[in-house]
C-alpha cells in the first residue's frame, strides 16, 4: 500500500497513481497532429448541459463552421461522437442496406475497413484494385460499375497508410451518379488540410475526424450528407444495424427538434468549435496552401538528405508524407530514436508498406516551418547514427 495514502487512512486497494505528466512530443506522425494552444483553452472552459440554450447555439455554430470548411451546403452536416471511425461507421452503416451492394478501394489500409463496416451492415462488398502506394484509376473503377452495379462506392481521399491522395474526385463520382450510385469520401487526412470541395466535386458523404489537420484531440468527427443521400438514410427498410449511429435518430438531436439522443461530450464539441474556427480566420484555401508549402519544403528537405518519397508529386498528399527508407536503414530503429532523443513522434509504413517507408505528417498545427526544420535535423542526425 501506498505511504502517502496509508498516512491519510485511504482504503489500502486505492491505486496510488502519480499526476499526469505526459512527454512533451512534437507530432508529426500520421494522427494525431500537435493541438493548437487555442483548442487546449476552450477544452478548459466549464460544462454546459447538451441541451442548454447557449449550447444549442454552439452546435449551430459548429454546423455552420463545418459546412465552410467541408466546402458543402449540406443541411445534415455534423460532428458524430466518437473518433473518425464512428462517423465513417455511420456513412457506410447508414448508406448501406442489408442487400445492397458496395464498391471499396483494396489501394490501403482505410479501405479494408470500409469492406468491413459495409459488411457488417449487411452489404455485399466488391472491390476496385490499385497497389498500396497508388490511386485508384477511374478506368477501374468504371469496370467495377459495370461488373457489379454498386449501390454505393466508397474512395479514400487521402490514405494515410500509404501517403496518397486521390486525385480525379469529379471524375469517380460522374461515374458513381451515372450508375446512380452513392458516394462516400474518406477525408479524414484532408480535411482542413487538403483540398476538397464536397459539394463542387459531386461526394454524397463525407467524414473526417479532427485528430489531423484540425489539430484538435479526437472525439467528434465531421459528417457531412446531402438530400438525396440523407432521403435513402429516411427511407430505408430497417433501422441501421447501430442504436447509437442511426442517422435517423440522430437527427432529432442535431435536427430542428434539438432533442436528447445521448449526452453529446460537449468539452470535444468546444475543441472542434475553436478548432474550425482557426479554419476559418485562416481561410480553407490559404490553409490548403499553407500545408503545401510546409509540407513542400519538408519534402524539399528530404529530397536534399537524399531520401525518396514514394508517391510521385501528382498524386503526393502533402498532410501524410510517405518517405522510403533506404537499403540498409533499420526503420523501426530511427523511429525509436526520433522518439527517444528528440520527443519527436513519425510512424512506420503499414500492411504492405511495412518496412518499406516512414510516414511523416504534416497537418494542421504541426504543419509549420518550425517542426519542417526540426523533424529535418532530427532525422539527418538518427540516420547518420546508422552510417548513412
Ligand atoms: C483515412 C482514415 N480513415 C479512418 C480513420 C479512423 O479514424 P480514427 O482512428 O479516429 O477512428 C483513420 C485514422 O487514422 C484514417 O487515417
Amino acid at each position: 500500500m501506498s505511504e502517502r495514502y496509508a498516512e491519510r487512512g485511504v482504503d489500502e486497494k486505492a491505486p496510488d497513481v502519480g499526476e499526469l505528466t505526459p512527454p512533451d512530443r512534437t507530432l508529426m506522425g500520421p494522427g494525431p497532429s500537435d493541438v493548437h494552444p487555442r483548442v487546449l483553452k476552450a477544452m478548459s472552459t466549464p460544462l454546459v448541459g447538451h441541451l442548454d440554450p447557449s449550447f444549442v447555439e454552439i452546435m449551430d455554430e459548429v454546423q455552420e463552421l463545418l459546412r465552410y470548411t467541408f466546402r458543402t451546403d449540406n443541411q445534415w452536416t455534423i460532428p458524430v461522437s466518437g473518433t473518425g471511425s464512428a462517423s465513417m461507421e455511420a456513412a457506410i452503416g447508414n448508406l448501406v442496406e442489408p442487400g445492397d451492394t458496395m464498391l471499396v478501394p483494396t489501394n490501403g489500409y482505410f479501405g479494408g475497413r470500409m469492406k468491413s463496416m459495409a459488411e457488417r451492415a449487411g452489404g455485399e462488398v466488391v472491390e476496385v484494385d490499385a497497389p498500396w502506394g497508388e490511386p485508384l484509376d477511374p478506368v477501374d473503377v468504371e469496370r467495377g460499375f459495370n461488373e457489379h452495379q454498386p449501390d454505393v462506392f466508397g474512395f479514400v481521399h487521402a490514405e494515410t497508410s500509404t501517403g496518397v491522395r486521390q486525385p480525379n474526385v469529379s471524375e469517380l463520382t460522374d461515374i458513381a451518379h451515372a450508375h446512380d450510385a452513392f458516394v462516400i469520401a474518406d477525408c479524414v487526412t484532408s480535411l482542413g488540410g487538403v483540398e476538397m470541395r464536397v459539394d463542387e466535386w459531386g461526394v454524397d458523404a463525407a467524414y473526417s475526424g479532427p485528430q489531423k489537420c484540425l489539430s484538435c484531440p479526437p472525439g467528434a468527427s465531421p459528417l457531412t450528407l446531402n438530400d438525396r443521400a440523407m432521403d435513402k438514410v429516411l427511407d430505408r427498410e430497417e433501422p441501421a444495424r447501430s442504436w447509437y449511429l442511426d442517422l435517423s435518430l440522430l437527427e432529432g438531436y442535431w435536427g430542428d427538434e434539438r432533442a436528447y439522443h445521448h449526452t453529446a461530450p460537449i468539452t470535444n464539441v468546444y475543441a472542434l468549435r475553436e478548432a474550425l474556427r482557426l479554419v476559418a480566420e485562416e481561410g480553407i484555401e490559404e490553409r490548403w496552401t499553407r500545408h503545401r508549402e510546409v509540407a513542400g519544403d519538408l519534402k524539399v528537405g528530404l529530397r536534399d538528405l537524399g531520401l525518396e518519397m514514394n508517391a510521385p508529386d501528382e498524386y503526393w498528399l502533402p498532410s501524410l508524407n510517405a518517405v522510403r527508407v533506404p537499403d540498409g536503414v533499420d526503420d523501426a530503429a530511427v523511429i525509436d530514436r526520433l522518439l527517444d532523443e528528440y520527443d519527436l513522434e513519425i510512424a512506420s509504413g503499414l500492411g504492405d508498406l511495412e518496412g518499406d517507408i516512414w510516414r511523416i505528417g504534416c497537418m494542421g498545427h504541426s504543419a509549420r516551418p518550425k517542426n519542417v526544420e526540426y523533424v529535418l535535423a532530427a532525422l539527418e542526425g538518427a540516420l547518420a547514427e546508422q552510417g548513412y
